[in-house]
């Protein structure tokens, strides 16, 4: 029986494991403090979250660019009048993660685990009670949507980006902010709890009538299909690692995962500038479509809070990246992916010769999410047909607010993917 992917974790875990108790938020009642300390978790944003920084990461063209927009307190102030400040509830989870989260660490662990030095790693696992999103709170949900969907980005000038990677050459910067991956930073007014919502620059896949960029398309394919997607012997494959008929090498699909213009490496530093930036802080994040998906997959990373909405199934890349996959029960992981039934693409099921995906040269043919699966049943609630409109953000945060509960978050274990086919 040949398996679907080698196992290549050993999960050790330490009976003796230091048992960290954080407070939520990190709590330290000072002046000023003392009304959010009493008040319940769902208030305790009274003044919600405010969009502070803006990170743009290039990808295929660019992929050293990293720049850095402080959006300015005025502009704060405007979209505050215009009540679109973001209301978050939160609750206290039980998270089971890595002692040792450093971005230098997690970043060596990856590197060894990608040249083979390491096979398996053996994390020092730690149990903390942590502030996660309330996902039972339907307006919670449509908030951190609102935050994936581009409605409130009326940005002020781009002339005050800073680079934060290496020193950007402007006089190549034509049509710069055509490619690339974004991420929105909001904090609220004690910079405590910070969200990071990631996005493609261009329209996340199938979000508008436009076309995708061509680099979103490449890191689709190689994120959602078995091999590089080798669909069929007419289709352009996005990586050299396909063998024979459903055979595919696995050390070879695994390194193409790392390359430098993916969008998962633009998002570790992205990643690691806002925890820089918020060092103290309890971040969460949150994305749309592929955005969504690489949100999982930072989010996996580094053991953060996270929720996406309608994200194509993200397991084999995690797998794949050997990211860490502590060894708890399904429902203590803190990665839900919301979705809803008639969106194919959400579902995995946008793939075959008819499908939107395959004629726009799209191999999403992974089915499983990472985590927690929390699916409303749109086709049978509402009798919405399967199609690609229903993967639409602002679809999706109406759809959510049309509802009055929030679906029930379950783990799929049965699901497998590519399993007609070969890893060697
Ligand atoms: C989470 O949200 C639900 C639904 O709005 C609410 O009933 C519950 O009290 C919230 N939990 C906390 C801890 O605020
Ligand atoms: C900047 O870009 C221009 C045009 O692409 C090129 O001629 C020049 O050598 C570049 N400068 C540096 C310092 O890379
Ligand atoms: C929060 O962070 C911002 C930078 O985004 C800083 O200007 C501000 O002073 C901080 N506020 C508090 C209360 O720490
Ligand atoms: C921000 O990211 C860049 C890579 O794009 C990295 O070189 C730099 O060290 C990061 N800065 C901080 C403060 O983490």
């Amino acid at each position: 029986m040949r398996s679907l992917l080698p196992i290549l974790f050993l999960y050790i875990v330490f009976a003796s494991t230091a048992y960290a108790i954080q407070l939520p938020f990190g709590l330290t009642p000072k002046q000023g403090d003392d009304d959010l300390v009493s008040s319940p978790s769902s208030a305790r944003y009274p003044s919600g979250f405010t969009l502070r920084q803006v990170f743009h990461h290039g990808t295929d063209e660019f992929p050293k660019l990293h720049r850095r927009l402080e959006v300015p307190a005025e502009f704060h102030l405007v979209a505050q009048d215009q009540s679109s400040t973001f209301q978050l509830s939160s609750v206290s989870h039980k998270a089971t993660r890595m002692s040792d989260r450093h971005p230098d660490t997690i970043e060596t662990y990856l590197e060894k685990v990608r040249t083979r030095e390491i096979v398996a790693q053996d994390f020092d696992w730690v149990h903390e009670i942590i502030p996660t999103p309330n996902i039972t709170d339907r307006d919670t949900l449509v908030t951190l949507a609102k935050m994936t969907a581009d409605a409130y980005v009326g940005l002020p000038d781009n002339s005050n980006w800073l680079d934060v990677g290496v020193p950007y050459n402007r006089s190549s910067d034509f049509g710069w902010d055509a490619t690339g991956l974004r991420g929105h930073v909001f904090a609220d007014q004690t910079n405590k709890t910070v969200v990071m919502a990631i996005k493609g620059t261009s329209a996340a896949l199938f979000d508008s009538d436009g076309d995708t960029a061509p680099s979103d398309k490449v890191n689709d394919n190689l994120l959602f299909s078995c091999c590089c997607s080798r669909v069929s012997y007419m289709w352009k494959t996005v990586c050299d690692c396909y063998d024979s008929t459903y055979t595919c090498k696995q050390d070879c699909v695994e390194d193409a995962m790392y390359a430098e213009d993916m969008y998962y490496r633009a998002a570790l530093d992205m990643y690691r500038n806002t925890s820089s930036l918020y060092p103290q802080a309890t971040i969460w994040l949150t994305g749309h479509s592929l955005g969504g998906a690489i949100a999982a997959l930072l989010g996996r990373t580094y053991a953060i809070p996270t929720v996406t909405f309608e994200a194509p199934p993200e397991k084999l890349a995690a797998k794949r990246l050997h990211l860490p996959f502590p060894p708890i029960p399904e429902e203590e992981n803190m990665i839900w992916h919301i979705g809803n039934t008639a969106d194919p693409i959400y579902m995995g099921i946008c793939n075959g010769p008819s499908s939107i995906c395959w004629m726009g040269g799209y191999a999403m043919e992974t089915q499983c999410h990472s985590s927690l699966e929390c699916v409303y049943d749109t086709v049978t609630d509402k009798k919405w047909r399967v199609s690609s409109t229903n993967h639409r953000i602002r679809n999706v945060v109406e759809m959510i607010a049309s509802y009055n509960n929030t679906p029930t978050c379950v783990a799929n274990e049965e699901c497998q993917d590519c399993f007609d086919w070969a890893y060697i």
